[in-house]
């Protein structure tokens, strides 16, 4: 039986069920051959890391030179399975991992990155605080900032926390019977989880019902967590002329901050590190809101606008994709939310690589990723090629590690 424990105060449920990953379909991890847990740190990832924060010049200005560090940190290697990074060495780590993301077009501001240090944090009440704290932090009544927190490492013999949720807010996707979702169909089985794990439902369900963070300990166990209100920033939509589109009583939440992204700096592997920046148009108007497997909404929008749509040839979806992504960027100027466009951050993401390349440093980037979803052609990115992405790079964010719940 596991005690979970709902919010801030607690309540029990029944034992964790049997479950799979809802991202990866897997089992257990002990279905088969034991994890074998943290592995001790690379030596060789580790002094090519020094080197890089040495060849930066980011040690911090009261740091040993890079002979006495590196024979430090190999020492600590040898003694413990791995070693402990400066303050400075974690957050210049973290600034890389964010300025090595071939799939982000935002890379321009890496250097602004703000560095919550929390590594001490493995209790997972502790680290569902300090991810409330981090929202707040970072939205500032609108005025985002690009913020992340790191917890503990994973270190021998003893796994940090994890956060299985994709990203600090999302909103449930509540399936019927008849297999259709209300919210966001891709959280369907997060939801359902999260449900099974003891979370209750809102009633009436919503189509914007936020999830609770779902965190475990280094024993595994998986404890739920309700986002305060006041921590969650929401947008509702409207149109610069459409009166009817505010009938439609849609909203989207102002940060996006990613909670499954393992982040590794030279060898250390932090499973727990949230990141958010702000959004960009595209992300919510021509993605979240309008792909047929996400809210689906441009059939409902072309309806009310009074377009043709029987057939595709009469761009009655590219018609109301542009209205529905210019009703996200006009909902968010207004509610004073920062919010990029697609074409000057498309301009900024060429001055970064600019930049870059004047440091003399490779600039990999995955076009597929980097040209917008609405008008890419319309856009400066669209019109080159880029180094290809490397994803034997350090430091890094990893993609999702398989949930073992
Ligand atoms: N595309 C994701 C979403 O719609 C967010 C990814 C990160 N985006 C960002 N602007 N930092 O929620």
């Amino acid at each position: 039986m596991t005690a979970v424990v709902h919010g801030y105060g607690s309540s029990t449920s029944e034992g964790l069920p049997e479950q799979r990953c809802p991202m990866t379909g897997r089992g257990r991890p002990d279905a088969g051959a034991p994890d074998p847990g943290p592995q001790p740190v690379d030596r060789d990832e580790a002094v090519e890391f020094l080197e890089l924060v040495d060849a930066e010049d980011a040690a911090g200005p009261d740091a040993e030179p890079l002979a006495q560090r590196r024979a430090a940190v190999l020492d600590e290697i040898e003694a413990t399975g791995t070693y402990r990074h400066t303050g400075a060495e974690l957050a210049f780590g973290a600034l890389v991992a964010w300025r090595n993301s071939a799939r982000c077009i935002g890379r321009l501001y890496w250097q602004t990155l703000q560095v919550r240090d929390r590594r001490h944090l493995t209790a997972p009440a502790d680290v569902a605080a300090e991810c409330v704290a981090h929202l707040r932090d970072a939205t500032r009544g609108g005025r985002i900032r690009s913020s992340i927190t790191v917890f503990a490492p994973d270190v021998p013999e003893r796994p940090g926390p994890r956060i299985h949720n994709e990203q600090l807010i999302r909103y449930a996707g509540h399936r019927s019977p008849d297999g259709t979702v209300r919210g966001d169909p891709r959280l369907a089985d997060f939801t359902d989880l999260v449900e099974k794990l003891g979370w209750r439902r809102p009633e009436p369900r919503g189509r914007f019902d936020v999830l609770p963070l779902l965190v475990s300990g280094p024993d595994g166990r998986p404890h739920l967590y309700d986002l305060p209100d006041d921590a969650v920033l929401e947008v509702p939509l409207t149109h610069p002329e459409f009166d009817w589109f505010t009938d439609l009583r849609l909203r989207w939440h102002a940060v996006p901050a990613i909670s499954n992204m393992p982040l590794v700096i030279g060898g250390v592997r932090y499973p727990v590190a949230p990141f958010n920046g702000w959004y960009l148009n595209t992300e919510i108007g021509a993605r979240n809101l309008a792909d047929a497997d996400r809210y689906d909404l441009l059939p409902a929008i072309a309806s009310r606008m009074g377009l043709d749509t029987s057939s595709v040839r009469t761009l009655w979806r590219d018609r109301a994709l542009v209205e529905l992504t210019l009703a996200v960027q006009h909902s968010f100027d207004e509610a004073g939310v920062t919010m990029a466009d697609h074409h000057t951050e498309s301009d900024r993401f060429l001055t970064h690589l600019a930049k870059e390349a004047k440091a003399g440093r490779s600039r990999p980037a995955d076009w597929t990723w980097v040209v917008p979803p609405l008008s890419g052609g319309l856009t400066s990115v669209f019109h080159r090629y880029y180094d290809d992405p490397r994803p034997e790079q350090r430091p890094a964010f990893l993609p999702p590690a398989p949930d073992a719940l």
